[in-house]
Order: C-alpha cells, then sequence, then structure tokens
C-alpha cells in the first residue's frame, strides 16, 4: 500500500504549489487567468507571516503529488491531475484534521464551485455538512 503523508514546505516548494495552481483554476472562485510567478511568490511571502495560515505538500511514497492549506477555517486541496481519483485527496483531508486539531482549529469550512463534483465528493464522503448556498448576480 503506497503511503500518504503531509510535510513541512519550504521555499522550494513554492513553484511546484504554482504549478498546481495553474493547473486548477478553473475549480477556483477568485483566480481565473494563470498567476504570474511574481504574484504567487507575493502571496506566499505574505501568508508566510499570517499564523492564521498553515499548509502542507501532500506526499504519495515521498514524491510531492498535492498540497493542502488552512486559511483561518478554510481548507484547500489541489492534487497533481495523473495522481486525482485515487484517493488522495480524501485521505489528505483526514491527515489535515490531525493537523488542524494540533493547531487548536476546532472547525474547518470547505468552499467548493458549484460544478466541482470531484472535491464536493470527499468533503461530502469526510462528514463536512452543507451550510449555505451562495447566490450572486452580476450587476454591471
Ligand atoms: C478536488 C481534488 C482535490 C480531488 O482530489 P482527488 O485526490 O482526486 O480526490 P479523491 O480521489 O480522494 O476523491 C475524488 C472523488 O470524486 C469522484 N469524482 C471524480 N470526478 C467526479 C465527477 N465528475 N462526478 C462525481 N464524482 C466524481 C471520484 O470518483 C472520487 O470518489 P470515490 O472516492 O468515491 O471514488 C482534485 O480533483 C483537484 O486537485 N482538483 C483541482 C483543484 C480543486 O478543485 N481543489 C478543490 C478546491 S477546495
Amino acid at each position: 500500500m503506497e503511503k500518504i503523508a503531509l510535510r513541512d514546505i519550504d521555499n522550494n516548494d513554492w513553484d511546484f504549489i504554482l504549478d498546481l495552481r495553474n493547473s486548477s483554476f478553473e475549480f477556483f472562485y477568485k483566480q481565473n487567468i494563470p498567476l504570474e510567478k511574481t504574484e504567487h511568490y507575493e502571496y506566499m511571502k505574505r501568508q508566510s507571516i499570517n499564523s492564521k495560515f498553515h499548509h502542507w505538500i501532500i506526499t504519495l511514497d515521498d514524491n510531492s503529488v498535492g498540497y493542502i492549506r488552512i486559511l483561518e477555517n478554510d481548507v484547500g486541496i489541489m492534487i497533481k491531475k495523473d495522481y486525482q481519483n485515487m484517493g488522495i485527496a480524501s485521505k489528505a483531508l483526514q491527515l489535515v484534521e490531525i493537523k488542524a486539531k494540533e493547531l487548536g482549529i476546532s472547525k474547518l469550512v470547505a468552499l467548493v464551485v458549484k460544478d466541482n463534483e470531484s472535491s464536493k465528493k470527499i468533503f461530502e464522503q469526510n462528514d463536512y455538512n452543507l451550510k449555505m448556498f451562495w447566490l450572486e448576480k452580476q450587476i454591471s
């Protein structure tokens, strides 16, 4: 059985995280174009001093295959395309709950774009309850 784990991040992982962000942004609410490296690095620098930001690389047998972060209570996950649908995100979510508890976080929230079936499924499978519908209208 291959081993899924979370490891700490250092600055050498920032490009890996950027690649993940830019290969899956169609599922993000706020990002709708690829992110420039400078913008990403500024974001990572800013978050590295944010006490409410926690993140890890997801590994499969020591290979980096994904990324998971908690911002305040909001949990976000990205898995490399070649490794999707193997149960990795679901396992990473279970591992991050252990980390969150150690950090004193008592509740996690997932914001999932409407048509992101895969994301919806991992949170439902891990006992996250639907609490809100988000409706919006472009008016100008
Ligand atoms: C969402 C994401 C993290 C899931 O990662 P993953 O490792 O593939 O997830 P898992 O394999 O643990 O589970 C995915 C589940 O969704 C199911 N699934 C995949 N596509 C689906 C679809 N179109 N409709 C319904 N279910 C679907 C899979 O069969 C699997 O369910 P199963 O465990 O019952 O077989 C990954 O697809 C990803 O990185 N997407 C891009 C970034 C993103 O959207 N992140 C979420 C933001 S919170």
